[in-house]
């Protein structure tokens, strides 16, 4: 009799042990230690489950990416793509971290086909996908974001995620911006790039190629002039000094869905997850209006879209061109009616309610 109460006592044990076994292995997890690999078809999981890192192909392309994207949004968009120059052909795929905290794609026969460069090493090197997005090479144990060996964050694709630092960073030359992609089946950096530029006062600039098409701020210590306010459930602010500029937006309220991004036209969008209607809503987009396209009236012009035309001379100044000005050709801006006299009573203007000027020759 006792010894059948031990066996079933020994029988639900290994039943318990064998269940557990099931429910570690189908638990979702947000790190890859040394060694491990992660397959084409799993995926990583933020631990409040808001991201998920895995394969896909984008558009109609073949090529398989690793890429990370909102788990609780359907459809979501990807946000970030981790080779975006190095497509995986070949059927199977795996990420892995190897020592001393490399990442490593390899294909079918075990090649590598891509890896990450790191400057620094660790003992325990591990992968983590944290709650912000923010893919990491960390040392395991430590969770000091000054010493991760590698994070994307550092490394934006199109899309600005709360809690990254957006600029420029003197002391290890990187320059986080944001570059849009080739095309929706080709993640590769384009034409397009949106960046901070701390020459003169900070400034916020998207570029195609070398062509600016439109300038936010300089930033006035509060927000960046004539950019609409980020909003309440938002803190934002700008980091300079010798070394360093950035900018940095952290949501108030966590459980926000939200993100900035750039398309190929160049316009900036912000979008907040409406968790009721299960839909994305525009929060603000950038260029707003001509007014925004960069040197649309030219030197000592002014704009106001309420006016038509909406390009005007400011105060005691005449257009360049008046011809030219007549047909719709505002780009060479306004001159001085008369030559500049401080000595015969000269002042200056007050402007109110303006964007400041582009302040790079300051
Ligand atoms: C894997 O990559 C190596 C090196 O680039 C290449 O020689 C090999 O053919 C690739 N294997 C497959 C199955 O694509
Ligand atoms: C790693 O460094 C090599 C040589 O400097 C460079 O060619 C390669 O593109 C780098 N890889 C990444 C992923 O940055
Ligand atoms: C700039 O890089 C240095 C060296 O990695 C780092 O210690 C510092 O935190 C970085 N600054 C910012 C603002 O990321
Ligand atoms: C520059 O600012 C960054 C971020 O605030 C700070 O970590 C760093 O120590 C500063 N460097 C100098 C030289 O003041
Ligand atoms: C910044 O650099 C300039 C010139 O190198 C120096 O005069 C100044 O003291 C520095 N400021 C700080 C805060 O390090
Ligand atoms: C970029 O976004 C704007 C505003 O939504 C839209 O009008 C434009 O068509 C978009 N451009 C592309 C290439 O998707």
């Amino acid at each position: 009799m006792e010894k059948s109460i031990k066996d079933i006592a020994f029988f639900l044990l290994l039943l318990l042990s064998f269940l557990l076994s099931i429910l570690k292995n189908s638990i979702a997890t947000d790190i890859i230690n040394t060694g491990e690999i992660l397959r084409d078809g799993s995926t990583l999981i933020s631990s409040r489950g808001t991201f998920e890192l895995g394969f896909f192909s984008p558009g109609i392309s073949k090529n398989r990416y690793v890429g990370l994207w909102y788990k609780k949004v359907p459809n979501s968009a990807v946000l970030w793509v981790l080779n975006r120059q190095i497509p995986i052909r070949s059927t199977s795929r795996h990420l892995k971290v190897i020592e001393p905290g490399q990442l490593v794609l390899l294909n079918d026969t075990d090649n590598v086909v891509w890896s990450s460069n790191t400057s620094r090493i660790a003992q325990i090197p591990i992968l983590q996908l944290l709650e912000t997005g923010n893919l990491v090479v960390k040392e395991a144990n430590d969770d000091n974001s000054e010493n991760f060996l590698r994070q994307s964050f550092n490394d934006l694709t199109d899309t600005y995620l709360p809690g990254a630092n957006f600029g420029w960073n003197s002391t290890t030359g990187v320059d986080i911006s944001l570059s849009l992609l080739t095309s929706n089946d080709d993640p590769a950096p384009g034409e397009v790039t949106f960046f901070l530029d701390p020459t003169g006062y900070p400034q916020a600039f998207v570029k195609r190629g070398a062509v600016t098409i439109c300038r936010m701020g300089p930033w006035n210590g509060l927000g960046f002039s004539g950019a609409p306010k980020v909003g309440p459930t938002f803190r934002h602010r700008l980091f300079i000094n010798n070394s360093t500029a950035y900018y940095r937006e952290d949501s108030i309220d966590k459980s926000i869905i939200s993100r900035v991004t750039l398309n190929q036209s160049g316009v900036i969008q912000r979008w907040v997850w409406v968790d009721h209607t299960r839909g994305w809503v525009v929060y603000v987009t950038l260029p707003t209006d001509n007014c925004d396209t960069y040197n649309f009236c030219g030197a000592y012009g002014t704009c106001y879209i309420g006016n038509s035309p909406a390009c005007g001379c400011l105060r005691r100044f005449v257009p360049r061109d008046p011809q030219g000005w007549i047909k719709g050709d505002w780009s060479n801006g306004c001159i001085r009616r008369t030559l500049l006299n401080c000595q015969k009573g000269d002042v200056f203007l007050k402007y109110s309610i303006i964007k400041f000027p582009d302040s790079f020759h300051v």
